[in-house]
């Protein structure tokens, strides 16, 4: 693993990621970016977003790959990530939705959008920068606690926990999925460079056990030990463990 800073708050996070993206992209505009859903990355979309407008960056070549998507959501719900990434990102940067991929979470092709999707990553000749953030349990995208290292995208159960950490973004518990389709560990350590950033003391353990304790599937975060290009960026209060 690279280097961790510990910043003053999302606002700086956001800003240093969102600058070494605007210079990644101006050097090469068919840059692929992987994307991470959840309240974690926002800063940076908009940082960088604020970057594109004023420096008139061509973001027209740009590639985007979500993390994961929820299984059974329609894709129109407002919590499905299909729509959270086009809200979010496709529109406050300005991509070109056809570039902009989020795993399709149709029960009913589920059997075959895994490939799919590693087939549409490697098409693109692989995710040049991935955005992370991290569960309250060590989670990366959707690989909660048991996932393995090298796992590919998949359908995969959500832990309870997951389940209520996500609830307040629906009306009640119930409406939460209990499955999700997620690119794998495997998948995310294959991507050039990776951003984990992590902000509140509720991940201070999670962050801690990430990046000092045993890289095993039972923190699926380890496993950016293994990498050798990461970059953690976390306040204080989730650096408290380290
Ligand atoms: C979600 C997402 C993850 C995200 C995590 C943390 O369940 N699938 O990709 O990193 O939870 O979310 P937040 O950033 O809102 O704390």
């Amino acid at each position: 693993m690279s280097e961790v800073f510990v910043v003053s708050g999302p606002a700086e996070a956001g800003e240093y990621v969102a600058e070494i993206l605007a210079r990644a992209i101006t050097t090469n505009p068919e840059t692929v970016l992987g994307l991470a859903t959840g309240s974690t990355p926002l800063p940076i979309y908009a940082a960088l977003a604020e970057k594109v407008r004023t420096e008139g960056i061509d973001v027209s070549r740009v590639s985007g790959f979500a993390l994961d998507e929820y299984v059974g959501i329609d894709p129109a719900h407002d919590q499905s990530y299909h729509h959270v990434i086009d809200a979010e990102v496709t529109q406050t940067l300005g991509l070109n939705p056809e570039r902009v991929h989020v795993p399709s979470g149709n029960p009913e092709t589920l059997e075959s959008a895994g490939t799919a999707y590693e087939d549409a990553i490697r098409a693109a000749g692989g995710v040049d920068w991935q955005i992370l953030g991290i569960g309250a349990n060590g989670h990366i995208g959707f690989n909660e606690p048991g996932s393995p290292l090298d796992s590919l995208t998949r359908r995969v159960p959500l832990t309870e926990q997951t389940r209520e950490d996500n609830a307040r973004f629906f009306e009640t518990i119930d409406e939460v999925p209990r499955h999700a389709i997620t690119q794998g560990v495997g998948t995310i350590l294959r991507a050039g460079h990776l951003f984990l950033l992590a902000f509140g003391a509720h991940k201070a353990d999670a962050v801690a056990r990430a990046i000092n304790g045993p890289i095993s599937p039972e923190i699926p975060a380890s496993a950016i030990q293994s990498h050798p290009h990461v970059t953690v960026l976390l306040d204080a209060a989730a650096a408290a463990g380290l």
